[in-house]
Order: structure tokens, then C-alpha cells, then sequence
């Protein structure tokens, strides 16, 4: 099987799915756990590329670094999307259905150790959008690394407290919050921005390709995002760790 290349992989380590390491591949808490890992995994992997990336981005002309800023925005508008999905979908309906309120509380919690830090990021890049030329990699850098450690921890752990809702077995319908969640995020999305970022950090190789057919969305919505609305902001995803098609690529700047 194909190791990932190390820019999906440094400095922020990607998660072992549970669907490929468990006996149970099949059970609705597996593929629950594994739908969210592979989906942090593309956060992880677009967090990666933005920091191998950033070093060399203060040299280039004015319109690619803007290029480089809008894909660092995505980057954060996907994040947001996400969380914002779990804490208005998804976790409540996990912990009516348990009958447990704080069951997902560690989650909440870890998502407003990040969030001061992250906003200064987003605020920064916000600052660079009408003057890119002021782009400032140490910088961008420095802030990346006030609250990386902290999200890519929670990234990590909330894999195990879903596979640990099975002890509550038939009270949860998992997959069905699962999906619901996955449904209310890609709808909070634009189409043209960050759904077509996240395709261009879907490594559909990843764990020898047993995950090609993610994500679960109709074969016809995946052709267009590929086909047509990935060409609107086409400019931005040279930055990604992946093709359109799912395949790790080189980054378009590497270390020497
Ligand atoms: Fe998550």
C-alpha cells in the first residue's frame, strides 16, 4: 500500500480511520467514526499544505498571493462550517438521543480552546485581502502555530468519543445524525469555494483506497463540483495537497 507524502502527513499527523483498524468494518459507530476522520483528515492535510507552503509566498507577484490567501480563507470557511454543523446538528441530537446533555460537552469545549487563536488568523488574513504585498509568512506561521496543537488534537479525539457512543447501541441511529450533519455542512458551503477546497484535499488513495467512494454524495454532484464549479475559483486550488480527482499531487511550491 502507498505511503502518503509527507506534506499530507508533517507537520500535523493524519488519523488512522477506525474503518482500518477494527474487525468490525461495518458497524454503524465505525463508519460514523471513519466519515468524520476522513473529513478531519482533509482539514488536516489543508492545514499541512498551507504551512509548507507559506514560506515561499512573499516572493511571488501580487495576484498569486492573492491566490494564497483566498485558499487559506477557504481553508478556514470549510473549519467553520464543520464545527458549526456539530454543535448545531449533531451533537444535540447525539445527546437527545443518549439522554445524556454533556455527553459531547468535551467536544464544545475543546472547539472554544481554539477558537481566540483561530479567529486571529482569520482576522489577519481578512487584513491581507486588500493589500496581499504585506503578506507576512513568519507571521502567518506564528499564528497557525498558537492553535494547531490544540485542534488537531481535538481533530484526533473525537474520533474515539464517537466510537465510544456504542455503548449506548439502539438508543442512537448514528449514521442518520452522521449523514444529517454532513448535509447541513455542505449546504452551509459555497459550492464554488469551500466544497471545491475540500476536494482539493480528498485523498481518495488514503489506506490503500478503501475509502474511493467518499464522500456519500450522488455521482452526478461530483461530477460538477469537478467539472464545472471547480473552474470559478480555479486559480486557488494549484495550492492543494490533492487533484480534483482525488489523487495526492506535489504541492505546487516544495521545499528545496
Ligand atoms: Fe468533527
Amino acid at each position: 500500500m502507498s505511503t502518503p507524502p509527507t506534506w499530507h502527513t508533517t507537520p500535523y499527523p493524519l488519523i488512522t480511520t477506525p474503518k482500518f483498524t477494527t474487525p468490525a468494518p461495518h458497524d454503524p459507530f465505525t463508519l460514523a467514526a471513519t466519515d468524520m476522520a476522513l473529513v478531519h483528515n482533509v482539514i488536516i492535510r489543508g492545514l499541512n499544505s498551507i504551512h509548507h507552503q507559506a514560506p515561499y509566498i512573499s516572493s511571488l507577484p501580487t495576484a498569486e498571493k492573492l491566490t494564497f490567501i483566498k485558499y487559506c480563507l477557504f481553508w478556514f470557511g470549510f473549519l467553520h462550517a464543520h464545527h458549526t454543523s456539530e454543535e448545531e446538528v449533531m451533537f444535540p441530537k447525539i445527546s437527545a438521543a443518549v439522554g445524556v446533555p454533556e455527553v459531547m460537552e468535551v467536544n464544545v469545549t475543546q472547539h472554544a480552546d481554539f477558537t481566540p487563536p483561530l479567529l486571529e488568523f482569520k482576522t489577519y488574513l481578512d487584513s491581507l485581502l486588500a493589500d496581499p504585498d504585506t503578506f507576512d509568512s513568519n507571521k502567518l506561521i506564528s499564528l497557525i502555530e498558537a492553535f494547531a496543537p490544540t485542534l488537531t488534537q481535538h481533530l484526533h479525539d473525537e474520533i474515539p468519543t464517537l466510537l465510544n457512543l456504542r455503548q449506548h447501541g439502539d438508543k442512537i441511529d448514528i449514521l442518520r445524525i452522521s449523514n444529517e450533519e454532513g448535509e447541513h455542512s455542505m449546504k452551509s458551503m459555497s459550492m464554488t469555494g469551500e466544497t471545491c477546497w475540500f476536494m482539493a484535499n480528498l485523498d481518495l488513495t488514503y489506506e490503500g483506497g478503501i475509502h474511493k467512494d467518499f464522500p456519500p454524495a450522488p455521482g452526478v454532484i461530483k461530477w460538477w463540483i469537478r467539472s464545472v464549479a471547480w473552474k470559478w475559483n480555479g486559480v486557488c486550488w494549484r495550492w492543494g495537497s490533492c487533484s480534483k480527482d482525488g489523487n495526492p499531487k506535489a504541492l505546487s511550491i516544495r521545499e528545496l
